[in-house]
């Protein structure tokens, strides 16, 4: 196909990413139509809650017979135009808007979506602040805490500025960066950030060993332990090691004076679901392991009021509904498929049977994280398009 000419006269609104979040999280009706080319479309959309429709109408369809394209645009709802850049879903919105739709387009298209975080905070409190930096495209959740001017930041994301900013708001240094353990759904931030700020960076050493090639880490970093603890400020961090999804995956505890409990739980445990074991390519092996932690040692160390907070969600109503993705234990214990399945072989049989495909992006990934290749920023982004629903 020759190049096509987008320049008609148009004046569609544009909807910010933090404007087109706003009402994912509101739930508000809302019609997005997608038009890059199914191919992309496979691979990742937009994701919401139920009022949330989504259609696959390529660009080049009103290209080629505008009126046959429109005619397959059934909502009547507010649309909103997704591309790949935002020049054709310009151009689709201009159409749309020429024939009486209520139609705006996304600023920066699927790029932008899939790198917009959300920055809120989720508790405020004497001790200080447990902030939440999201990144909602891909599912990535993680967390800055606070406590009398220092601030530890668990799981960081790739793209330091927003922690650089939380932390200056909240009028503090990083002097602690942790990760719960060597990510495979997207690229860690953590090494990097420790390289920024000469805070140390830690993790535990059954994770610093590809499982794949058994190659060791080449970055640096502090080994974690069992049972080791921080002192943030008035907060106390106790690190738990929680193996299964990876058999270095370790979760934070955190007691505020209060006696209040925060559990960063990575992807050991999710709100409503849990962290595959079979990403080191021993599902069998590792899922009698995560049983383990799930059943013995987490009662052990929690109780119905400790809050949990994981580094993954799988859509938008986690939570509390309002893009807070944390719960209380008990409420988590209810919720949460794998909670379901209490005896042993119950639940080793629940989840070798319901393992989804293995994104083969991972294992390179992975590879990131330890140091093992560096890639540039455009093979950085290509890593981690499309959303990681099960990491
Ligand atoms: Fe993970």
């Amino acid at each position: 196909m020759t190049s096509i000419d987008f320049s008609i006269e148009v004046d569609v609104p544009a909807q910010t990413n933090v404007d087109f979040y706003n009402s994912l999280l509101q739930n508000q009706p809302v019609h997005v139509l997608d038009v890059r080319n199914p191919d992309a479309f496979q691979r990742g959309t937009i994701e919401g809650k139920s009022n949330l429709t989504v259609q696959n109408l390529p660009y080049y369809d009103f290209v080629e017979d505008a009126d046959a394209a429109v005619a397959q645009v059934s909502s009547d709802r507010d649309i909103v135009v997704v591309c790949a850049k935002a020049q054709s879903s310009q151009f689709v919105a201009g159409i749309l808007q020429e024939r009486g739709y209520r139609v705006s387009y996304l600023e920066g298209g699927m790029p932008s979506w899939g790198n917009f975080y959300d920055v809120r905070p989720l508790l405020e409190a004497p001790f200080g602040q447990i902030i939440q930096v999201a990144r909602p495209a891909r599912g990535d959740v993680s967390f800055v805490l606070v406590s009398d001017g220092q601030a530890a930041v668990i799981d960081p994301l790739r793209h330091l500025a927003y922690y650089r900013d939380a932390v200056a708001q909240a009028n503090a240094n990083i002097t602690l960066i942790l990760d719960t353990h060597a990510h495979a759904d997207h690229i860690s931030g953590g090494p990097a950030l420790a390289a920024e700020t000469d805070a140390p960076y830690y993790l535990h050493p059954y994770d610093a060993i590809h499982p794949m090639d058994m190659l060791p880490a080449q970055m640096p970093y502090q080994a974690l332990t069992d049972g080791q603890r921080f002192q943030l400020g008035q907060l106390t961090i106790e690190t738990i090691w929680f193996p299964g999804h990876t058999l270095g995956q370790v979760n934070f505890l955190v007691t505020a004076p209060d006696q209040s409990t925060y559990l960063f739980t990575g992807d050991g445990l999710f709100l409503e679901s849990f962290g595959r074991p079979d990403l080191g390519g021993k599902g069998e092996t590792w899922t009698p392991v995560l049983y383990q932690s799930l059943f013995q040692r987490l009662p052990a160390m929690i109780n119905d009021q400790t809050w949990i907070l994981p580094s993954h969600i799988s859509h938008l109503d986690e939570g509390d509904g309002e893009g807070r993705f944390f719960a209380p234990y008990g409420q988590v214990r209810r919720n949460n498929a794998a909670m379901q399945h209490g005896t042993r072989e119950d639940f080793i049989t629940f989840v070798l049977n319901n393992l989804p495909v293995f994104p083969p992006q991972y294992i390179e990934i992975k590879r990131v994280n330890l140091g093992l290749f560096i890639p540039d920023e455009e093979k950085a982004s290509e890593l981690e398009i499309g959303k990681t629903s099960v990491p």
